[in-house]
């Protein structure tokens, strides 16, 4: 008998979506003391900046807190703005990257239209899609050996008659760079089938969440190609997911555009004053960088040699092929027993045979490889 897939599903949201389980529930549902709970399926980074500590306790917070942040959120912008190597009017910021991708829906895909999702890809950008009434078009990826990049033709082709394109690179969470020069060949296929049908090109949105761990960007073609949204956020490298801070980066014009959609205060005041200070003081982030690219072999190479088959990645997170979705399901089951969350996938997801895992910690990732080194040879 296969295990009980490891989902989770959360009251009162609509059936067909469900979030991450929250650690309460996994405490809850292993019998463990909640300090135990690990997440290696969020990709976030555990260590935050020690700037961090020094502000909360210097901060006058009571202040702060009993007024809206400023709508124009103008200091974080610029902040954001002299980071990405823009002018502050080509950036408007969101309550993370999430609160982007759906401003970008709302501003870009109307009711009924295609919106194209090169998959496996973050699963966001379809349920952004389908919560705003479009149609979800999803072109398979191609295979690892060709590193899952998108396939370009394909994707092209689907743009012809689509008001959107997701595109994440790297991409969550096969964890691999789309070739060098891809997405601008795919922008300028776009552009010439649009010139050739008369039709307005499709809006290309590359979600760059975790663009800090390569260095590269889209942002540099937006003048170029004015149909582009680069996406950006201070969660993953910045190692700040609880602030709640992400960017869109793309032409004034395009800007505005998606800022008729924006609300004037979903960043909370504390968020704002913390993510201009690290935006502006980048010490931490590249330092964590750093310590996930030590760290990140070291993983690759354990899990390697535990007889599993870790993928390449570029990011702050690996995708691993566990042999079958039942084998899959086994050890994430054997690991949330041991308090440690990695991804799973649902059964016909094109990755269900796998696990993604965060690079965190050295010491948690010595607790995750010494399970899956126990359970591998449990199962020997
Ligand atoms: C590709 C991608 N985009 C966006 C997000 C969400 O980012 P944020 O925390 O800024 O909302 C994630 C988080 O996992 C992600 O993997």
């Amino acid at each position: 008998m296969s295990p009980s897939p490891v989902t989770f599903t959360t009251p009162n949201l609509p059936a067909t979506y469900s979030w991450e389980a929250t650690n309460e529930g996994v405490a809850a549902r292993y019998g463990l003391p909640i300090e135990q709970v690990v997440r290696f399926d969020l990709n976030t980074s555990p260590t935050p900046p020690a700037a961090l500590a020094e502000m909360l306790a210097a901060g006058e917070w009571e202040t702060v807190l009993s007024e809206y942040p400023p709508g124009d959120y103008r200091r974080l912008v610029e902040a954001a703005a002299a980071r990405y190597g823009v002018a502050p009017s080509e950036v408007v910021p969101g309550a993370g990257a999430d609160e982007i991708l759906d401003l970008c829906t709302k501003a870009f895909l109307p009711f009924g239209g295609r919106a194209v999702i090169p998959v496996p890809s973050y699963a966001m950008y379809r349920v952004d899609t389908e919560q705003h009434g479009g149609v979800p078009v999803l072109v398979p990826r191609l295979p690892a050996d060709d590193g899952f990049a998108m396939d370009l033709p394909a994707v092209r082709a689907a743009a012809r008659d689509a008001s959107v394109v997701w595109l994440c690179n790297p991409n969550n969470p096969t964890g691999a760079e789309e070739r060098e020069g891809a997405i601008e060949t795919l922008l300028a296929g776009i552009a010439t089938d649009a010139a050739q049908t008369g039709r307005a090109p499709a809006w290309v949105i590359v979600d760059e969440a975790y663009a800090e761990f390569t260095g590269r960007s889209a942002i540099p073609l937006r003048h170029m190609h004015p149909n582009l949204v680069v996406v950006r956020t201070v969660s993953k490298a910045y190692a700040l997911a609880g602030l709640r801070v992400g960017f869109a980066v793309a032409t004034a014009d395009t800007i505005n555009r998606i800022a008729l959609y924006r609300p004037p205060g979903s960043i909370g005041t504390i968020s704002v004053t913390v993510a201009e200070r690290m935006l502006r003081e980048p010490e931490a982030m590249l330092a964590n960088v750093a310590r996930v690219q030590a760290e990140r072999p070291r993983m690759v190479a354990a899990l390697a040699a535990a007889g599993l088959r870790p993928y390449p990645s570029v990011t702050c997170f690996v995708l691993v092929d566990m042999g079958s979705p039942d084998r899959a399901a086994e050890v994430a089951e054997f690991l949330m027993r041991r308090g440690m969350v990695p991804r799973t996938f649902p059964q016909r997801h094109p990755a269900a045979h796998c696990l993604r895992l965060t690079v965190r910690a050295p010491h948690e990732n010595d607790r995750l490889l010494e399970a899956i080194a126990d359970f591998t040879a449990g199962a020997a």
